[in-house]
């Protein structure tokens, strides 16, 4: 079968995602008989382009590059009207992340299933404020909902749940969740203020001009909700992740734990204690000696406890144009593979 794509959102992400389509088309053929077409793409900036028989994608992104809306088959239509008129079987759910009303995300998931789409998501707005919601609108159509990127973007972390640790049983996972601030504390470390490294992460693109959902934790809290909800499969809500940021982390605090042997990281936690679930985000000053404590820079790392295997880590780049582009291909060779 050929896979019909719809992208809602052509930033980072679906440009990165669709330069992979392009560039790996053969491949994908040949390694995993997966055939697609690109039918629609919308976003606000560049606008809506449909062709049921499939996009010209060198030519939108060729616009994109010129900073010009799609001329090629463009159409007057919004992202809901794509997702539910479109003859895609897939939706890709690229726009930017709400994380108090997860919309138009939400609304672009709910449209997507009513009109029989499967959807893959970056985005973790609707997977952490409504993922049982979503998956259960998906389940009683045999659609997917697929959201491998929404953590460590394409570092596999949902997905290795589902698969290589499906049968284990987990009760606790921790993690740096947010490359953001892993780089302000890594630089920080190496003698420059908050502020100095604060502004090298902006310039480098790991921060955004208004830097609070990562300094303050909120970015964190919505990816230990995901986990929480996802892989331990309670239903915590976001308000009900204890949140502390960075931003009280002085450098007297950070010499003073160098002299300890140890290091500050913000840990994103949650865990199994009897019935509860419990899930924080809090900086935690960790001894040199353990694992996460190594992990420097931008990247990311979670360790799983599991029944059968014990502590299970895993380190990776936690954002990125091609790394959560990467997230969005896995997932929709999984609706290939069991869709
Ligand atoms: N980039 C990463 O490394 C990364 C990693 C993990 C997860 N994610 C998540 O993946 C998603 C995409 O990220 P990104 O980096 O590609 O963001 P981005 O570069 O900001 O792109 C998002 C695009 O969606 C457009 N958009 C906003 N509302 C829309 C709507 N209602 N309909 C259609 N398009 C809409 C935006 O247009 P305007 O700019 O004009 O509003 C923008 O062009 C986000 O939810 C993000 O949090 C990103």
């Amino acid at each position: 079968m050929k896979h019909r794509i719809a992208l809602i959102g052509f930033g980072n992400v679906g440009q990165g995602l669709a330069e992979i389509l392009l560039n790996k088309e053969k491949e994908l053929k040949k390694e995993y008989g997966y055939e697609y077409s690109v039918v629609g793409i919308s976003d606000v900036a560049w606008g809506t382009a449909y062709n049921p028989d499939g996009l010209d994608i060198p030519s939108l992104l060729a616009d994109v590059k010129e900073k010009q809306k799609f001329s090629k088959d463009a159409k007057n239509w919004d992202s809901l009207k794509l997702i539910k008129e479109s003859n895609a079987n897939v939706v890709c759910e690229l726009a930017f992340t709400n994380l108090e009303t997860g919309d138009p995300a939400i609304s672009h998931c709910k449209a997507a299933f009513e009109t029989g789409k499967h959807v893959v998501t970056s985005n973790k707005g609707p997977a952490a404020l409504a993922y049982r919601e979503l998956k259960e609108a998906a389940d009683k159509k045999g659609l997917k909902f697929l959201i491998e990127g929404t953590v460590m973007s394409g570092t596999p972390v949902i997905n290795l749940m589902e698969g290589p640790l499906a049968g284990c049983t987990i009760s606790a996972a921790r993690g740096i969740v947010n490359g953001t601030t892993n780089y302000i504390l890594t630089q920080m470390e190496g003698g420059m203020s908050y502020g100095d490294a604060l502004k090298k992460a902006q310039e480098l693109g790991y921060a955004e001009a208004d830097p609070t959902g990562d300094v303050e934790g909120y970015d964190a809290r919505g990816k230990v909700t995901i986990l929480a909800n996802v892989v331990m499969g309670t239903s915590l809500k976001i308000s009900d992740v204890a949140c502390q940021g960075i931003t009280k982390i002085t450098q007297e605090d950070i010499a003073t734990a160098k002299a300890e042997n140890c290091r500050w990281k913000l840990i994103g936690s949650v865990k199994k204690e009897g019935e509860k679930i419990i899930a924080s985000v809090a900086p935690e000053k960790l001894p040199l000696t353990h694992p996460l404590a190594g992990v420097m820079g931008a990247t990311n790392a979670i360790t799983f406890s599991t029944d059968l295997l014990g502590d299970v880590s895993i380190v990776g780049p936690g954002a990125g144009r091609t790394q959560t582009g990467f997230s969005i291909l896995t997932d929709l060779l999984h609706i290939h593979r069991n869709g």
